[in-house]
Parts: C-alpha cells; sequence; structure tokens
C-alpha cells in the first residue's frame, strides 16, 4: 500500500491556503464538517460543480448543499425569509439545511441546484470548514464525501478509503462530532423537514413556534435526492431483529445486549447521540470485516432516533 495517506492534510494555515488554492481553481477537495465529510468545491463554477457530480457518480436530478460562512454572503443567493431568520440566530452556524427561494441574480451554478428555484443551504459548525468558508469568497457545493447512495464518510480515513487518488487534498478535522447528515428543512412554504438530523422537530416547533411537517415519503419534485435507497453499508441490513442471522453481525443498543464477537453495541449506556456518532462508523467496520448481513435492534424512536431510524430504514431498502 503505497501513498495512501499522501492527499490528506492536517488543517494548518498553509494548508487552508492550499484548499482556498484548490477551490479557486475549481478542483474539489475533501472537507470535515460536523456533520459528516464533505467533497467541496466552487459553487459558482460549473467545472468544479461537474467534477463533483462526476467524481460522487451522482445523478445531475440530485441537488448539492451549498455552504456559507455567513448571511451577509447567502444574502446574494437566496431570499431570506422570517421563519428562517429565527432559527439561523439559534441553531447556525450549526447541523441544520435550510430549502430557500433561489434569487434569480445569484451565481450559483444551475447544475448545483439541479436548475431548481430553490436552493439548499447551511452554515457548518466545524471550524475547519468555517475557516476555509471565511477566507473563501464563494460559497462551497459539498454533497457527503461517498459515492452516490453508499454510507457517510465521518473521518479522513472513510474519504481516502472512498476517493483515494481521485481527490488531490483531504482537510483532516478528526473524527465527526455528530456523525449523521444534517437535517433538511424546507422553508419555501408549510415549514417541513425533508431529512432528520440532530437538530429534531421539536426543537425546531419550539423555536417556530408552529407546527413542522416530517415527510415521510419525499416526492422526486421537492427533493430528488431523498431516494429510497440511500446509505447502504454495500450488504443486506434488517431492521428490528432480537439476533444476528447466520454470519451476521448485530448492531445492538443498550445495556440489555451483552458484547459478543459478532455484536457491535452503539451505546451501552442508552445514548441515542453516542449510538448516531456510532452508526456508520460501526457499518462501515462490519462490511470491513466481511460480515455477510447486519441485523439491528430496536432502536427507540425518538429525538436524534428518528434519523438513526430513518437512515437504517434506507439502508434496509430492497
Ligand atoms: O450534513 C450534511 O448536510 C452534509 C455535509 C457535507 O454538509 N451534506 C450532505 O449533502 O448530506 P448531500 O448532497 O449528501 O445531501 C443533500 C441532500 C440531497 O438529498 C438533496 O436531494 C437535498 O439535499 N437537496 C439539495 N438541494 C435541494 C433542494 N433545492 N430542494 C430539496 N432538496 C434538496
Ligand atoms: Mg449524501
Amino acid at each position: 500500500m503505497k501513498n495512501i495517506y499522501l492527499n490528506v492534510y492536517k488543517s494548518n494555515l498553509a494548508n487552508m491556503q492550499k484548499a482556498k488554492k484548490s477551490v479557486e481553481n475549481n478542483d474539489v477537495i475533501g472537507i470535515p464538517t460536523e456533520t459528516v465529510y464533505g467533497l467541496a468545491g466552487n459553487a459558482y463554477s460549473e467545472t468544479s460543480v461537474k467534477k463533483i457530480f462526476k467524481l460522487k457518480k451522482r445523478p445531475r436530478y440530485n441537488p448539492l448543499i451549498l455552504h456559507y460562512a455567513s448571511l451577509n454572503r447567502l444574502k446574494k443567493d437566496a431570499v431570506i425569509n422570517k421563519s428562517f431568520i429565527k432559527l439561523y440566530k439559534s441553531l447556525c452556524p450549526g447541523p441544520i439545511t435550510f430549502i430557500l427561494n433561489k434569487k434569480a441574480k445569484s451565481k450559483i451554478s444551475k447544475i448545483a441546484n439541479a436548475r431548481k428555484k430553490t436552493i439548499a443551504i447551511r452554515f457548518p459548525k466545524h471550524k475547519v470548514a468555517r475557516n476555509l468558508l471565511k477566507i473563501l469568497s464563494v460559497p462551497l457545493a459539498a454533497p457527503s464525501a461517498n459515492i452516490f447512495s453508499k454510507l457517510s464518510p465521518t473521518s479522513a480515513q472513510d474519504v481516502v478509503d472512498e476517493f483515494n487518488g481521485k481527490i488531490k487534498m483531504i482537510l483532516d478535522g478528526g473524527s465527526c462530532k455528530i456523525g449523521l447528515e444534517s437535517t433538511i428543512l424546507d422553508l419555501t412554504s408549510r415549514p417541513t423537514i425533508l431529512r432528520q438530523g440532530s437538530i429534531t422537530q421539536k426543537k425546531i416547533e419550539g423555536i417556530l413556534k408552529t407546527k413542522v411537517i416530517v415527510k415521510k415519503k419525499v416526492n422526486r419534485i421537492k427533493s430528488p435526492g431523498q431516494l429510497n435507497f440511500h446509505y447502504s453499508p454495500g450488504l443486506p441490513v434488517l431492521m428490528n431483529k432480537v439476533l444476528p442471522s447466520k454470519n451476521g453481525a448485530f448492531i445492538t443498543f443498550g445495556k440489555k445486549f451483552k458484547n459478543k464477537k459478532n455484536s457491535f453495541n452503539l451505546s451501552q449506556k442508552g445514548n441515542l447521540k453516542e449510538a448516531a456518532n456510532n452508526l456508520y462508523k460501526t457499518m462501515r467496520k462490519i462490511k470491513k470485516l466481511n460480515y455477510k448481513s447486519i441485523n439491528v435492534c430496536v432502536i427507540p424512536n425518538i429525538g436524534i432516533g428518528c434519523a438513526i431510524n430513518d437512515r437504517l430504514k434506507k439502508a434496509s431498502f430492497k
């Protein structure tokens, strides 16, 4: 195995400048965020955005999330509304993506948002992502740094495993604090959650003081990316099980499950945040250990547990 770590860079000042140059050259780089790692490029450049779709093997109808350093910069590209301002003030920077109407004069590449009237935007909290966005004069289009429909990466090594050799630079920001993708909230009509995440329906309702809808089956027109077969570890996943199957691994949760050779507890102490953080890591580990299937026990469907179950449901889709 030669040169396997060569394109992983420590996030020091010199390397941040190098990353800036790469983005300005319309190259694509791997960046850490608090949710998952992203495959980032200049959102105003068609060249750069096309590279992202190609690397990810992502269908062109599935729009990308745009990452911003500040509200000021966003104003050029999106139509801001009152609900957005309220949520921005209490949750940003943080793990939430907003769907807003795109401004007619915006320079966002039409390919980035799949020629829709809306754009998905977020303000990442991870200091490496934030610092990079601050020194750039453009927003970053950054989907999760995985091949289309696979598991999102939660460490620089995961990005290496997915794209080694195909991208020149991956900024190392350690292991992602949250480990699941951001909550996606559509604010172009009645507030609707299109993808669940660590910022919950209850939290958003508390801030907006109004009912928030959680879209169960998202139609293609509103959010083409919320396909049923996302987040696949590359082996069969079965939910709500009490035992593993033959030659299979067992993902468990809580203290009633003892640690056995083929069983992987997401959180022995029954903490859903810890479980969310361990979910993708554990599935990747199981895949590397060559198990043939994954059974998963019941995970409580409350708080971030809803996001865990949403990802498991999509991972188990046949
Ligand atoms: O946590 C995250 O959000 C990560 C990090 C890297 O920021 N990014 C991420 O991006 O998960 P991605 O591309 O893997 O997921 C973006 C989702 C897709 O399901 C896409 O369909 C949806 O956002 N999306 C993007 N633009 C949209 C739009 N205008 N309307 C509705 N959905 C949109
Ligand atoms: Mg993704």
